[in-house]
């Protein structure tokens, strides 16, 4: 798999791979870039990017919700359908197949995500995700889950089901709404502690196929910075940030096969 890679991003593989060989902790930020390989547009890419095409304000927001509820349900309808068929790429298989490897290591490597999509889960990983659940629904109002014991499994089998009518929350009659954390809604408190503790005590910080814009989950390379920790990009459109210790300005899928192969010695 290395010798696919030029001479160039071998050795820089091989620098990243021993700085993360010798990693008592990882933590790593993914976000929509690492799924681009799967075919699932991100938000904010030239011409196919979601945010691109559609207003934020429109769709992504409570206030959408309260004034449109059936606009948003159809948008998110519609990213159910594009994402339902969609499978892990190899480079959510190489992040899987290094949280296995670190289980029986003395390595630690946490895996948090901004995506709603479950291709982290679908490849075997064990993640955190910050920005909520593309196949998971709750109350606009008291939150409960909805249905209460609802799996992942059991929504996606029904990807149309809120497009005619809207359903009401069983416990206070709320409007149901998909459990995606909006602009201007905190993050999950848990995940978000999760993340932040994952970031503060670090060793290496990887950074894969996020813009960085989005705080606070943006914030979290600055944290783990701050706090002694070398920080990792894996971006072909890398952002300006002078916090990054090595940058790879390529796909996630080519470089992290040969970076977890060379970190695991499989
Ligand atoms: P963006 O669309 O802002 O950024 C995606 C990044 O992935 C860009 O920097 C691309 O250059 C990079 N990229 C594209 N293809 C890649 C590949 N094959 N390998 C690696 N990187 C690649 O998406 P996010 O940063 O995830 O919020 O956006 C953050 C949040 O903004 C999302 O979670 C979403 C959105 O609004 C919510 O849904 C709440």
């Amino acid at each position: 798999m290395v010798a696919e890679l030029s001479a160039e991003l071998i050795g820089q593989v091989e620098q990243a791979a021993q700085l993360l060989q010798s990693a008592k902790r990882v933590c790593i930020l993914t976000g929509a870039g690492i799924s681009a390989e799967s075919g699932i547009p991100t938000f904010r890419d030239k011409q196919t990017g979601l945010w691109e095409n559609y207003g934020v304000e429109d769709l992504a927001t409570p206030e959408a919700f309260t004034r449109d509820p059936k606009l948003v349900w159809s948008w998110y309808q519609w990213r159910r359908q594009l994402v339902a068929d969609k499978a892990p790429n190899p480079a959510h298989h190489a992040l899987a197949q290094w949280q296995y490897h670190a289980q029986t290591s003395d390595q630690t490597v946490t895996l948090i995500t901004q995506n709603v999509d479950d291709l982290h889960e679908q490849a075997g990983s064990s993640v955190t995700h910050l920005h909520g659940h593309l196949w998971r629904d709750r109350c606009g109002q008291c939150e409960i889950p909805y249905p209460e014991q609802s799996s992942a499994a059991y929504i996606k089998q029904d990807t149309i089901r809120f497009d005619d009518k809207l359903i009401t929350c069983p416990h206070c009659d709320g409007y149901i709404r998909p459990n995606i954390v909006w602009f201007g809604e905190a993050l999950p408190v848990q995940a978000w502690q999760a993340a932040e503790e994952a970031a503060a005590n670090c060793d290496v910080f990887i950074s894969i196929g996020t813009s960085s814009l989005v705080y606070p989950a943006a914030g979290l390379s600055q944290l783990a910075k701050q706090n002694g920790a070398q920080v990792i990009e894996i971006n072909p459109d890398p952002t300006p940030d002078t916090i990054v210790d090595i940058t790879f300005a390529e796909k996630a899928g080519l470089i992290l096969p040969p970076l977890i192969e060379a970190i695991t010695d499989l």
